[in-house]
């Protein structure tokens, strides 16, 4: 499977492809496992916060549990998130990370440049995407502000969503997918990340939804593959709707992550029991939100 066709066959069909984080290293392997028992297509990925903040230990790590676990034809390893300035604002070398990551094999990269000014954003996203081009892997670029990776307090959800506070704008979209050569836009339009801070990562997200129309307008505006970030806790319907609008990768980190911790509390130091829950957990996932089982016939 080559990860860009991958992604334009998803749109094509309406579908998403799902991408699961990794931020502690035994997740690996039960997710692996359960997008290929669904016989769906999915990524397993990992963010620089998640080695920072977590336990991912190093992009080498998860790329290394990832190829004992990988399963052809259904997963695939991707790198998410590597901020320019990171959520405590300080500055990334983020080339030399994307570059050990292609070493290390993964097989679509992603650079966030969301906190700099559009034409920072373009520069440093040309930058980063000619180095993966090079190496033949498609990238992904974030337009808009998705808040919760922050460490300070997020306005109210509802706030958020009725003000289009930090939303994707469209004639940026246009001009960022044109100009920054990024395979695929992630925007944001209602969606939240689940919160990375100490204090607040083990509470439940608020329920995030969508607005539909306005991922319409962006897809037609952007002209490539859109993708939700803050995957976790997403109205059931406006996953389905976004879906049919233009979002052709999700990400979803927190439920799954909370799935692992929760159960090593329960159990502490029984991590097969962890990673049995995640396993059900990714299943699920991919059976009743996402309805991606069976993916992998339509794909190739
Ligand atoms: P959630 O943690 O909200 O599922 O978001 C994951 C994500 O977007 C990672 O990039």
């Amino acid at each position: 499977m080559e990860t860009k066709s991958v992604v334009i066959q998803a749109r094509t069909l309406k579908k998403c492809i799902p991408a699961f984080n990794c931020p502690h290293v035994p997740m690996v392997k039960p997710i692996a496992q359960a997008i290929a028992d669904e016989n769906s297509v999915a990524m397993i990925q990992v963010a620089r916060v998640e080695w920072e903040k977590f336990k991912a230990e190093s992009l080498e790590r998860i790329a290394e549990e990832y190829f004992k676990y990988r399963v052809e034809g259904h997963t695939l390893l991707h790198l998410d998130h590597i901020p320019v300035i990171d959520e405590d604002y300080l500055e990334v070398d983020y080339m030399s990370l994307i570059s050990r990551a292609l070493k290390a094999g993964f097989e679509s990269v992603m650079i966030d440049g969301s906190r700099l000014s559009l034409e920072d954003n373009i520069r440093v996203t040309a930058e980063a995407a000619a180095l993966a081009h090079e190496a033949k892997v498609p990238i992904e670029a974030e337009l808009g502000a998705v808040m919760g990776h922050e460490n300070k307090e997020m306005p109210p959800y509802e706030e958020i969503f009725a003000s289009k506070m930090g939303f994707t704008k469209l004639d940026e979209a246009k001009r960022f997918a044109q100009e920054s050569s990024c395979d695929w836009l992630p925007v944001a339009v209602g969606n939240i990340h689940g919160q990375v801070a100490e204090a607040v990562r083990n509470q439940k997200k608020p329920e995030a939804r969508i607005d539909i129309q306005h991922v319409a307008d962006l897809y037609a505006a952007a002209g490539i593959p859109l993708v939700l970030h803050g995957g976790s806790g997403i109205k059931y319907q406006s996953v389905l709707d976004a879906v049919e609008a233009g979002i052709a990768k999700i990400n979803v980190g927190t439920e799954v992550r909370q799935c692992y911790e929760f159960a090593m509390q329960e159990r502490p130091g029984d991590i097969a029991y962890a990673q049995e829950k995640v396993y059900l957990k990714t299943r699920d996932y991919i059976q009743n939100y996402l309805y991606n089982t069976d993916l992998a016939d339509k794909i190739k």
